[in-house]
């Protein structure tokens, strides 16, 4: 049972156990099949140990880096993922005010609420990218582009790793999110109906990247590669980042932890400007600190931001005389808290490992169990 005070990220996810209808909860938290992946992307961070320094001044610290040449105040992200409004009335804009200071990636197909609504609510300088699939009707992908560019987004992120989605033994079809949920985003030019039957394009090559490139101006950041040879295939192209991503552990079972599959993808970029991003399995700050020290530039977290939508639904009925009854819901405190809870402890984790700057975290700080 957790404190009733979150004090680390995965309290907010006993609290979002226990808030949340099971039905709801299990579609954020389970994955593909026998779910090995998703407890392997956590397990995997646990196998590293960590070989500090010491004696090195670190009573200042500065956690900011740039990710795509934009400052961001640390190196932790809000990874995409669907249906911010099962977690919290507020949805996406929440989560986007909670992410000021950092990047959201927000997932095009799966949010609850306009991709131009979603930039309109939050202050202009917020670093905001936008989560691409590809579907079979490429005009489908081409107007989500056109409106992403439009409304400020500074990024296309392509996921590649969903031809076709994953086989999930805990979702139930009679409570799918998507019958339950408005997804904007696509129903903007599409019937509903169309849109439930819009598919993905199985078809898809690395030429699209190449297609991609050439109806836009923005950078693509590619999610969802996980070896040496596909990050050779994307050097081929103008890909500006790779997102080290194993979807969660929601698509193919078995794969690889995130975490270790991150070496290779960075050996073979080496000397490339290719930024590498890894998610999956990011739940504390000494997670992000043997990420940044095997090669990634920055860490993108997924399930701990929707357990923090959910940590305060709690509806506020203040009574004014001039106002009338006004109500309020607890905003985006709940995803703020965990985002400040891993700041927090990557900082320490900084100082108990004698780094000062992003910079001073290298790959000698981390020890794989091989080597022990
Ligand atoms: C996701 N993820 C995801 N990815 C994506 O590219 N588009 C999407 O719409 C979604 N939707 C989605 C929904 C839910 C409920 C989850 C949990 C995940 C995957 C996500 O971007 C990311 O890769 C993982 O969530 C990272 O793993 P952790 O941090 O959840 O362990």
């Amino acid at each position: 049972m957790a404190s009733r005070v979150p004090i680390c990220v995965n309290d907010f996810r006993v609290f979002a156990k226990e808030r949340l209808p099971k039905v709801w909860f299990e579609y954020q938290d389970g994955g593909a099949d026998g779910e090995q992946t998703v407890e392997d992307n956590v397990e995997a961070f646990q196998r590293l140990r960590l070989r500090p320094r010491v004696l090195r001044d670190v009573s200042n610290r500065d956690l900011s880096t740039t990710i795509l040449g934009t400052p961001i105040n640390c190196p932790i992200a809000v990874a995409p993922t669907a249906y911010h409004q099962m977690s919290h009335p507020e949805g996406e804009i929440a989560t986007a005010k909670a992410a000021a200071g950092t990047c959201m990636i927000l997932s095009s197909h799966g949010s609850n609420t306009h991709l131009r609504d979603v930039t309109a609510a939050v202050s202009p300088d917020s670093l905001l990218w936008i989560q691409l699939y590809l579907y079979k009707d490429r005009n489908v992908t081409r107007l989500m582009v056109k409106m992403a560019e439009k409304s400020g987004y500074r990024a296309l992120v392509l996921t590649l790793d969903s031809p076709i989605t994953g086989k999930k033994l805990k979702d139930s079809p009679c409570v799918y999110p998507s019958l339950l949920y408005r997804l904007p985003n696509i129903e903007a030019e599409k019937s509903k109906n169309v849109v439930r039957n819009i598919g993905f394009d199985m078809s898809a090559t690395w030429s699209v990247i190449d297609w991609l490139d050439s109806i836009t101006t923005l950078p693509i950041v590619v999610k969802g590669i996980l070896t040496a040879e596909d990050t050779r295939e994307a050097l081929k192209h103008n890909v500006a980042g790779i997102i080290v991503s194993n979807h969660g552990g929601r698509q193919l079972d078995g794969v690889y932890a995130t975490i270790d599959a991150l070496p290779e993808v960075v050996e073979a970029a080496r000397g490339s400007n290719v930024e590498i991003y890894v998610d999956g399995g990011v739940r504390k700050g000494t997670d992000v600190l043997k990420a940044l020290a095997l090669g990634a530039r920055a860490v993108f977290i997924g399930r701990p931001i929707l357990w923090g939508l959910a940590y305060d639904v709690s509806l506020i009925v203040s009574m004014s005389l001039c106002m009338g009854i006004h109500m309020r819901w607890k905003g985006a405190s709940g995803v703020k808290q965990v985002l400040d809870i891993l700041k927090e402890e990557f900082s320490l984790a900084m100082a108990l490992t004698g780094c000062r700057t992003i910079s001073d975290i290298t790959s000698d700080l981390v020890i794989s169990p091989s080597k022990l």
